[in-house]
C-alpha cells in the first residue's frame, strides 16, 4: 500500500500522468484509477498503460495511501462523498483541481493531509513544470513524497497556495500558449512557401532546441534573444514585427485573464 498509487478520476489530466509514471518505469501493478461510471475509459487506461482499474473506491482507498483526486471542480462534492467512508489516516491525498483550495477540499474529506498539485499536460512525457502547495494538515513525509512522485514526472516547485492561480495561468495553461505560437509559425511558414511537413517540423525543433539551450546553459532567454538578434538582420526585423503586433503585451493579458479565471473557477 505505501508506494501505490490510486487515481480518482480517469481523464485527460489522470491518463497524462499515468502515462508519465508508466515511462518513469513505475510498475503498472502499483497505478489504479477509477471514476464515475465510463467503465469503456477504464478499460482503456487499463490496456494502454497496463494499470489496475476498478470501478469501486473501497478497493483503490484499500491499495493505495496516496491518492490523485484527477475529477473536474463541479464533480468533487460526489466524488468526496463516495471517498470519505474508505480514507483512513494513512492516506494523503493530491489534488490536482484547478483553482479549488486546500481548505476546501480537506473540509470534503473531513479533515485528510491535502496537498495541491498543479502539474501540466506534458507530465505525460516526464516534462511536467508542476507547482505544489500545502493544507494545514500536511506533514514533512507527504511533503517528500508528494515532491519524489511529481519530480519523477518532470520539474517541480513549491510555492504558497495563494500562488497557484498564477501558476495555472503560466505553467497549466501555458502548453496551449506554445502551441498557439507554434501553429501561427507554421501557417506563416507555410504561407513563406515550406511545405507543410517541413515547417511544421521546423517549428517543433525550434521550439524544443530554444527551451533545451536555455535548460542546458543556464541563461536568461533575454541574453540568448539578444545574442541572435544583430543589428538591422533578419530576426530584429521579425521581433520588430511581434511586437508592433503587440505580442509581449497580448502575453501580459493572456496570463493575467487565466490568473482572473482560475480564481472564479475557484469560488
Ligand atoms: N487538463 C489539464 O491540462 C489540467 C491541468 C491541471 C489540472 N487539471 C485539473 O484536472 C482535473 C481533471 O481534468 P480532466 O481534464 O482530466 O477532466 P476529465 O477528462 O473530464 O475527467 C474527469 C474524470 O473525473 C471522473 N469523475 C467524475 N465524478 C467522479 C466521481 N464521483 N468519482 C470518481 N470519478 C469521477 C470522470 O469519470 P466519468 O468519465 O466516468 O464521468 C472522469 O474520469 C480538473 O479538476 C482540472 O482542473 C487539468
Amino acid at each position: 500500500m505505501d508506494t501505490a498509487i490510486g487515481f480518482i478520476g480517469a481523464g485527460s489530466m489522470a491518463e497524462a500522468l499515468i502515462r508519465g509514471l508508466r515511462g518513469a518505469g513505475m510498475d503498472g501493478a502499483q497505478i489504479l484509477a477509477t471514476n464515475r461510471s465510463r467503465r469503456e475509459r477504464l478499460d482503456h487506461l487499463r490496456i494502454s498503460w497496463g494499470i489496475r482499474v476498478t470501478p469501486d473506491k473501497a478497493e483503490v482507498c484499500g491499495s493505495a495511501r496516496t491518492l490523485i483526486l484527477a475529477v473536474k471542480p463541479g464533480d468533487l462534492a460526489q466524488a468526496a462523498r463516495e471517498l470519505r467512508p474508505h480514507l483512513a489516516p494513512q492516506h494523503r491525498v493530491i489534488s490536482v483541481l484547478a483553482g479549488v483550495r486546500c481548505a476546501s477540499v480537506e473540509r470534503h474529506l473531513d479533515g485528510a493531509p491535502v496537498i495541491r498539485a498543479m502539474p501540466n499536460l506534458p507530465a505525460a512525457v516526464m516534462a511536467s513544470a508542476t507547482a505544489l502547495a500545502y493544507g494545514r494538515r500536511v506533514g514533512g513525509d507527504h511533503r517528500a513524497a508528494a515532491v519524489s512522485l511529481f519530480s519523477r514526472l518532470g520539474q517541480t516547485v513549491e510555492v504558497r497556495e495563494e500562488a497557484l492561480d498564477a501558476v495555472t495561468a503560466v505553467a497549466g495553461s501555458g502548453p496551449a500558449y506554445v502551441y498557439l505560437f507554434m501553429e501561427a509559425l507554421i501557417e506563416a511558414g507555410v504561407q513563406a512557401g515550406l511545405s507543410p511537413i517541413v515547417a511544421r517540423d521546423l517549428a517543433l525543433q525550434t521550439v524544443y532546441g530554444a527551451a533545451k539551450l536555455v535548460r542546458e546553459t543556464g541563461s536568461d532567454p533575454g541574453d540568448l534573444r539578444r545574442r541572435v538578434t544583430s543589428p538591422n538582420g533578419t530576426t530584429m526585423a521579425g521581433l520588430a514585427a511581434l511586437e508592433e503586433g503587440g505580442f509581449t503585451a497580448a502575453i501580459g493579458e493572456a496570463v493575467r485573464r487565466a490568473t482572473r479565471r482560475a480564481t472564479e473557477l475557484g469560488r
